[in-house]
């Protein structure tokens, strides 16, 4: 694998979309910009992008090791993911087993109250209409998805929710809740794209319970690079460590 990269098809608030030879898939560039608060609040953290590229990776591994279908082909080399082209559903399918962030304050759950069965929420990805939540009548009316595709995302998206939970409590890791993203590959099958970093996901240590994710961007805190180096020297093996330097860094 190379890193040539095409015509540069998408760019996003984090990411870049760039094309290669092959039509089926594209170069996902991850940089070091982050947003919070619907791009309101900005700014450039020196190897976030490379952090989370490996961290997306790895997790990408253990979900295709578990039957799951996703976009990863390969980490060409740290910020850079080989991945399949996907059309883009513009859902952002959110996973809560406990909770926490926006959700309290819509509505009166307790801080931290566990969930025992998973919440799966769909929000309609959308900048201009600020990812409002939606329910399925209005998917469906919207035409983003059919109630047969909307049952599929729901049940891969607990298969991946289980997966992860289980890959990051091993980990040391506790996974309050996480946006995760779906596309339709060139065989129209429905494939998990986009990322799963601590851009997207919350990370809570499992014995201090301390924030290891976006949450210390939006609240201002100085140390979002540490955590997120932290969660990439707990979430990766010792081999991999080793083969993108982490240890040096
Ligand atoms: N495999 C893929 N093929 C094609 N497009 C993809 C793939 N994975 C993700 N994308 C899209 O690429 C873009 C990634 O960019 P990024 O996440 O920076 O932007 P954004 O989604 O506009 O911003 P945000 O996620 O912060 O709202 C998104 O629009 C995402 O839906
Ligand atoms: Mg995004």
């Amino acid at each position: 694998m190379s890193l040539k990269l095409g015509k540069l098809i998408y760019t996003g608030k984090a990411k870049d979309v760039y094309e290669t030879e092959n039509p089926d898939r594209v170069i996902v560039k991850f940089r070091d910009d982050i947003t919070a608060g619907d791009g309101e609040k900005k700014d450039i953290l020196q190897l976030k992008g490379y952090y989370n590229s490996l961290i997306s990776s790895k997790l990408f591994e253990v979900l295709e090791a578990a039957g799951i279908k996703t976009q990863y082909i390969g980490l060409l080399e740290p910020g850079y993911m080989l991945a399949h082209k996907l059309e883009m559903i513009s859902l952002e399918v959110i996973t809560r087993n406990i909770a926490a962030g926006s959700l309290l304050r819509r509505f009166p759950f307790e801080e931290r109250q566990v969930f025992e069965k998973p919440i799966i929420q769909m929000d309609y990805k959308s900048d201009e209409y600020k990812d409002p939540m939606l329910n399925d009548d209005i998917a469906m009316a919207l035409g983003l998805i059919t109630a047969e595709e909307l049952n599929d995302l729901r049940e891969i998206t607990l298969k991946i929710n289980k997966t992860l939970k289980d890959f990051l409590e091993t980990k040391g890791i506790i996974l309050p809740d996480f946006k995760i993203e779906f596309g339709y590959d060139c065989e129209k099958n429905i494939v998990l794209g986009d990322e799963i970093s601590p851009d997207t996901c919350r990370y809570w240590d499992i014995e201090t319970w301390d924030v290891l994710d976006k949450d210390l961007f939006r609240q201002g805190d100085s140390g979002v690079m540490d955590a997120y180096k932290k969660v990439a020297s707990m979430v990766l093996d010792d081999e991999d460590l080793k083969k993108w330097g982490l240890n040096e860094i």
